[in-house]
């Protein structure tokens, strides 16, 4: 799917660029948004936020799932915050992708709006950011507590009245990670990746439910963002070959398909310290030359969520829950902000469904299949 992201992400820079174009000339762009490492909650719930000059900011509008009206006044052009006095508990994301954080968009420029917010009946500093305005989290001080937890750089925002949502444990290693062959399971796979922060958000979610995955790689973003390939290694995840350049295999050489695998196979030995035990083709399309010459078992997939299409964490999510069976291979990418937020409800989602969260290979073993190489598995019942 590269080919379709680098299109929309230059779509993307020739629309910002005209965007900061027209902004400029009123001297309207203020600074520059960027992807923090503070993470924010509201009543433990994860919200998205941002990092503009120092501080956190959320979307305005996502606050509808977090216990706020939300009132758009077209006429006048403002928005109405206010707490909901009907809420009791939060009911959980609506997992609409937020401009800025997906498709390689790491920066967005932020503009000045026309829009004013308003919370509680005060006016606070809105911003626009890709046409959705955002507000400091620290504008809501006036309809509860926002607290700092330096320890875990998470900026949690507690509102009274409004149940808690417990927030999941993290996993520290006492748990000890084993697979039960007897019990259902389930293989969540990830294309494309490691790419910033969405595989670390992913990771992060599967670290806090000691659960494992599968990552086809692709072997230039492996050599691109070490760090982040590193941590695959560190969590234990399944590495699996989705070649050096993300090219179509069908169309190649034996020589050069050869050379995707190798290539692949070295970064992730070289960086992460295992190698690629099985592959995934890009674009989904391999033939038997393709498979003899690759030399890997090649593993698709029995649940296809087409994130990189609905781009729509809910539809990724409710694609999952209500399809997934025990021994199913899911289709995910790591790339986009969608598939994390979904990731994030879908991992404790099937947790309580019963399901372990495993590895292909692991997978595989519990169940006694050797995955053999030129052979295409796409679930293992
Ligand atoms: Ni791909």
């Amino acid at each position: 799917m590269q080919k379709k992201r680098l299109l929309f992400f230059i779509v993307c820079v020739v629309l910002c660029i005209q965007f900061s174009a027209v902004s400029a000339q009123n001297g309207d762009v203020v600074g520059t948004a960027r992807y923090t490492d503070i993470v924010a909650y509201v009543n433990n719930r994860p919200i998205a936020s941002y990092n503009v000059n120092g501080y956190t900011v959320i979307v305005a509008e996502e606050l509808v799932h977090y216990g706020f009206l939300v009132e758009w006044n077209e006429s006048d052009r403002f928005l109405w915050i206010v707490r909901n006095p009907e809420a009791e508990t939060i009911e959980g994301m609506s997992g609409v992708c937020s401009y800025g954080q997906h498709d390689g968009l790491k920066y967005a420029d932020i503009l000045e709006t026309d829009i004013r917010t308003y919370v509680n009946g005060n006016q606070v500093t809105g911003f626009n950011i890709g046409g959705q305005t955002m507000i400091y989290l620290n504008s809501l001080t006036c309809v509860g507590v926002v607290k700092w937890n330096a320890e875990d750089r998470a900026a949690e925002l507690v509102l009274g009245g409004i149940s808690m949502i417990e927030k999941p444990p993290v996993y520290e290693g006492e748990i000890p990670y084993e697979v039960d062959p007897y019990r259902p399971m389930v293989a969540l796979t990830f294309d494309d990746g490691p790419f910033p922060y969405t595989t670390e958000r992913i990771l992060d979610t599967l670290q806090y439910y000691n659960s494992r995955a599968t990552f086809y790689v692709v072997g230039s973003n492996v050599r691109a963002y070490p760090e982040i390939a590193k941590r695959l290694g560190e969590q234990n995840m399944q590495i699996g070959s989705h070649t050096f350049n993300h090219i179509k295999l069908t169309e190649a050489s034996d020589g050069v398909i050869a050379e995707e695998i190798i290539a692949t196979d070295q970064a992730t030995r070289e960086v992460i310290g295992v190698g690629t035990s099985t592959m995934r083709p890009p674009y989904w399309v391999s033939n038997e030359r393709v498979r003899r010459v690759a030399g890997l078992p090649v593993v698709t997939w029995s649940v296809d969520t087409l994130d990189w299409q609905n781009k729509n964490a809910d539809v990724i999510f409710d694609t999952v829950v209500n399809n997934v069976r025990d021994g199913d291979i899911v289709l995910m990418h790591d790339t986009m902000n969608c598939t994390a937020d979904a990731v994030a409800r879908m991992v404790p989602a099937l947790i309580d469904a019963g399901f372990q969260l495993v590895t292909v290979e692991e997978m595989a073993a519990a169940r006694g299949w050797t995955l053999e190489p030129g052979v295409l598995y796409s679930k293992i019942y």
